[in-house]
């Protein structure tokens, strides 16, 4: 189980976070003009995909948040894919992971990752899987992933 350290929680983004997730979030890459209207209809939309089976939620946005301030501190999203194959499996994809910068190197984003993986499993995943930079690589093998294939893109 998932062990959160003191002073901290971690739960679904909610559409009060809209400045603290996209700020996070503009640590990562480029998050460009959103606006709260348009934040509060995707977590709306997030909150109401469900799988055809088991009560499960497709998108699983999550964020760390200080207490003492209501700062978030890291956010990330594990979104459920429903396959045929495996016998209608299911695959959790780890994505947008981000920590502010004055909350890196506490742990909190090795946190946000085992959460996100524990969210995936037992929402019945066989595998979850993640693309990232190859300098992040020794990060998310501290997380317990390894590599697995390659990432290919096209770009639009
Ligand atoms: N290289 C090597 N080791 C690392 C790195 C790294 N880049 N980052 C963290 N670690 C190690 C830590 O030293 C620690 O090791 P220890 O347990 O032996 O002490 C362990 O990994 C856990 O580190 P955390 O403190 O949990 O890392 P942090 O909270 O700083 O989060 C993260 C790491 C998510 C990479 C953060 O630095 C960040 O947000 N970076 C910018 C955005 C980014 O690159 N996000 C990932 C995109 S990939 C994706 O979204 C799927």
């Amino acid at each position: 189980e998932v062990r959160v350290p003191n002073g901290f929680s971690i739960r679904r983004i909610q559409k009060q976070d809209y400045e603290g997730v996209i700020k996070t979030l503009s640590i990562l890459t480029t998050v460009g003009a959103v606006t709260e209207k348009q934040f509060g209809s995707i977590v709306e939309y997030w909150d109401t995909q469900k799988l055809p089976k088991g009560d499960v939620y497709k998108y699983n946005p999550y964020v760390i948040v200080e207490d003492s301030t209501g700062k978030v501190a890291a956010t990330g999203n594990v979104i459920i894919e429903q396959k045929l194959i495996h016998e209608c499996g299911l695959v959790g994809h780890i994505e947008d992971i981000a920590v502010g910068s004055e909350f890196q190197g506490k742990k909190l984003g090795a946190l946000l990752i085992n959460k996100l993986t524990e969210v995936g499993l037992e929402s019945g995943c066989y595998k979850i899987i993640l693309d990232c930079d190859p300098k992040n690589v020794a990060f998310y093998e501290k997380c317990g992933f390894h590599t697995a294939g390659v990432e290919m893109q096209i770009k639009a």
